[in-house]
């Protein structure tokens, strides 16, 4: 039997999980795929900037913003990307995506239901591009493919961001030590004050009559296999996005331990030497130039 997934069948199964749960909203306003972020008052400003990374690298104004994987646009500073653009054209291979997507856009979103590793776009038809968090769900095996289309619908001279975790960097791996001590802190300082343990992993799905996956099909990859697959193929920089996993910061960023204060120390690290975190810490921002 063949170790590969079969691309259709795993595209399927991703897609009917965005469906029936990502893009669910949640009693607490929130989608369930939000689940996945640090949605602390104490890491807020820090993720803020963190967003707004992606719009610096941006052509500022066009026709058209192509948002490939856009899910429903669910956090604010996504939309101020086509703030300045007469279209932002979301694809997605979830329509419940899509239909989210447009409560948020109204006119100025156009929907298309697609694979990103198969654009159905003409070529040069986009002055921007951003793709968040989406091309984990793909095989590896099509990320050339995928980058090439992204490059392929842009237009001369413009460039995209691409957002996503790197399995294993070097810097959460250097910092595990500081998540395992501060979950035992974290557990006593709970227990000491009588109140539930403070959460920092990722938590488990509520229990219903029926128990949902709480997941889909993922796969991170490392700074040098994308480089052996891009390297001379496609013009394109890593750059730091966030060099903070979601589980450092639960664990790690306290208020009660000036959590604002390394965070902002963190970004401006960061903001020195975006090479260097963009490829060691969590999450990097690939720009691809045409
Ligand atoms: C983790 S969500 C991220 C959504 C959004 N970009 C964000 O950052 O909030 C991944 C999105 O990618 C979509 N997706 C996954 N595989 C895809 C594919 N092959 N083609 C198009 N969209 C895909 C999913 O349906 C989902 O909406």
């Amino acid at each position: 039997m063949s170790q590969i997934p079969d691309e259709n069948e795993l595209k399927k199964e991703v897609s009917s999980f965005y469906n029936q749960i990502g893009w669910q909203m949640q009693d607490d306003g929130f989608y369930q795929n939000a689940r996945y972020e640090d949605l602390r008052p104490v890491s807020r400003e820090y993720i803020h900037k963190c967003h707004l990374r992606v719009k610096k690298v941006l052509q500022s104004r066009g026709k058209f913003l192509l948002d490939a994987g856009s899910g429903p646009v669910q956090y604010p500073e996504y939309l101020t990307y086509s703030e300045e653009y007469q279209y932002r054209v979301c694809l997605d291979i979830s329509i419940k995506a899509l239909e989210e997507a447009r409560h948020r856009l109204h006119e100025k979103g156009l929907y298309v239901v697609a694979d990103v590793a198969n654009l159905p776009f003409k070529t040069n038809t986009f002055e921007g591009l951003v793709s968040l968090h989406t091309l984990h769900h793909i095989p590896p095996q099509q990320y050339l493919q995928a980058y090439q289309g992204f490059v392929r619908v842009l237009k001369p001279g413009c460039s995209g961001a691409v957002v996503n975790a790197w399995t294993s960097p070097a810097l959460m791996d250097r910092w595990s030590w500081m998540v395992r001590f501060m979950d035992r802190v974290n557990g006593l300082l709970g227990r000491i004050n009588g109140r539930k343990v403070v959460e920092t992993k990722t938590p488990p799905a509520k229990k219903t009559v029926i128990v949902q996956p709480t997941g889909t099909y993922t796969q991170h990859i490392t700074p040098d296999w994308l480089k052996s697959q891009l390297n001379g193929k496609v013009n394109y920089e890593i750059l730091v996005w966030r060099s903070a996993s979601v589980r450092f910061l639960r664990a790690v960023i306290q208020p009660w331990l000036a959590g604002r204060f390394w965070l902002q120390l963190l970004y401006r690290n960061e903001e020195n030497d975006p090479h260097f975190f963009g490829e060691n810490g969590q999450y990097p921002l690939i720009v691809i130039r045409k």
